[in-house]
């Protein structure tokens, strides 16, 4: 359940229709501001010098991502940015392609011939954190302690505003994480390789070095970011698919429409519904006075119903022209993952189209929400399949 008491979490859509007309920008009684409208979210994401992505006010030892760039406002983000974003430009990451998709045919001969599997589990998690774990040259026995950390970081993040505004968590797997990171970090240390970790490990910043929480920082946000929320878009893009099963067919046939299918996967079901900023200049936003220090939450999923910007936008339509979606932020901070979620993406739904037909929800399976109001996903989508002829 999310803290939200009207927050249905895999039917956001009509609340966030009702808050657009009714209170655009709304602010509730424990003094959150709630913002819903597209302009007024773009706003919120990108005018640091109003809104701040630092919530805790400096960097918090307890907590690797308050020191890392998704929590840092300019100057000092850009300079951290620059570091990672070589990394991570759309070149680059067309480069792991191969690799990609063999991991996606793998997973995929892992449940051949059962004409069924679960797409988050046996698909749409393990694509992600495989190829990130290999970007950071994490050892592949590894793997599997990530999801429970991942899941501590998510399942924390949406307690921000119950917490108060610090989003401080507490908890045995964010210290497991933290001491494992430390521990690869002094291993690379002395034995360097090509790796996103040696890379940072060496970087510097006007000739200084970033400090050990900066660099955990920066491996605790890749780990989550490069997890949960690519599983979700291949998740969620099952379940539109699976509303209008004509699609499977038209996307097999073909596939250079498979990228704007997924852009509208990114507007309809947004993988992550809302992101936090706090208020550090007395404003206005719509109609409201906000002061500094009220916390702000800016609603992407809402944003991306918003019919001021797009038509019919409660109608999934991958023909949809201009479709200026901002799933993955906007401003400063854009997503830095986003071309490596896209093409994961297109190279995993790629091949699980054209290994197989007729994808049907098992009958009698329930849908279940991840539990966050930040993120929109499910915990398990398990679908029948019959291989393609
Ligand atoms: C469908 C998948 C993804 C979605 C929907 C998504 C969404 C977002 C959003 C909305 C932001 C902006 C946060 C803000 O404004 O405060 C963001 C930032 C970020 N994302 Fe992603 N993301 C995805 C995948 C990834 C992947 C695969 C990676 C890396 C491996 C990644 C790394 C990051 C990083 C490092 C930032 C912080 C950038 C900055 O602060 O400058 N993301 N993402």
């Amino acid at each position: 359940m999310s803290h939200l008491a009207e927050y249905d979490e895999l039917n956001p859509f009509p609340w966030y229709d009702r808050m657009r007309s009714e209170s655009p920008v709304q602010v509730n009684a424990r003094g959150v501001v709630n913002v819903f409208g597209y302009a007024d979210v773009q706003r919120a994401l990108s005018d640091h010098e109003y809104f701040s992505s630092n919530f805790s006010g400096g960097h918090d030892e307890n907590h690797p991502i308050s020191a890392s760039l998704i929590s840092t406002d300019p100057p000092r983000h850009r300079d951290l940015r620059s570091l990672v974003s070589q990394a991570f430009t759309p070149r680059r990451i067309e480069l792991l392609t191969p690799r990609i998709e063999q991991i996606a045919k793998e997973l995929l001969d892992g449940v051949a011939g059962k004409g069924e599997m679960d797409i988050v589990a046996d698909f749409a998690y393990p694509l992600p954190v495989i190829v990130i774990a290999e970007m950071m040259g994490i050892p592949s026995e590894h793997r599997d302690r990530f999801k429970r950390w991942s899941d501590a970081v998510v399942t924390g993040s949406h307690e921000i505003e119950s917490a108060g505004v610090d989003g401080v968590i507490e908890g045995d797997p964010q210290r497991e994480m933290a001491a494992y990171f430390m521990q690869l970090m002094a291993e690379r240390r002395q034995h360097p390789g090509d790796d996103l970790i040696s890379g940072l490990l060496a970087a510097q910043i006007d000739g200084q070095h970033l400090s050990d929480i900066e660099l955990m920082g920066f491996c605790v946000l890749l780990l989550v970011a490069g997890n949960e929320t690519t599983t979700n878009l291949i998740t969620n893009a099952m379940l539109c698919f699976l509303e209008q099963p004509a699609l499977f067919a038209r996307l097999r046939k073909q596939p250079e429409d498979l990228p704007a299918a997924i852009e509208e996967v990114l507007r309809y079901r947004s993988p992550v519904q809302s992101m936090y900023r706090v208020c550090v200049k007395a404003t206005r936003l719509g109609q409201v006075d906000i002061r500094a220090g009220q916390p702000v939450i800016a609603w992407i999923g809402s944003a991306n119903r918003d019919e001021a910007q797009f038509a019919h936008a409660d109608h999934f339509d991958v023909d949809r022209d201009g479709n200026r979606h901002i799933a993955f932020g906007y401003g400063v901070h854009f997503c830095l993952g986003a071309p490596l979620a896209r093409l994961e993406a297109k190279l995993a739904l790629t091949r699980l189209l054209s290994q197989y037909a007729d994808f049907a929800e098992v009958p009698g399976s329930l849908r279940e929400p991840i539990g966050s109001s930040v993120v929109y996903g499910l915990k398990s989508l398990p679908i029948t399949c019959r291989t393609s002829a």
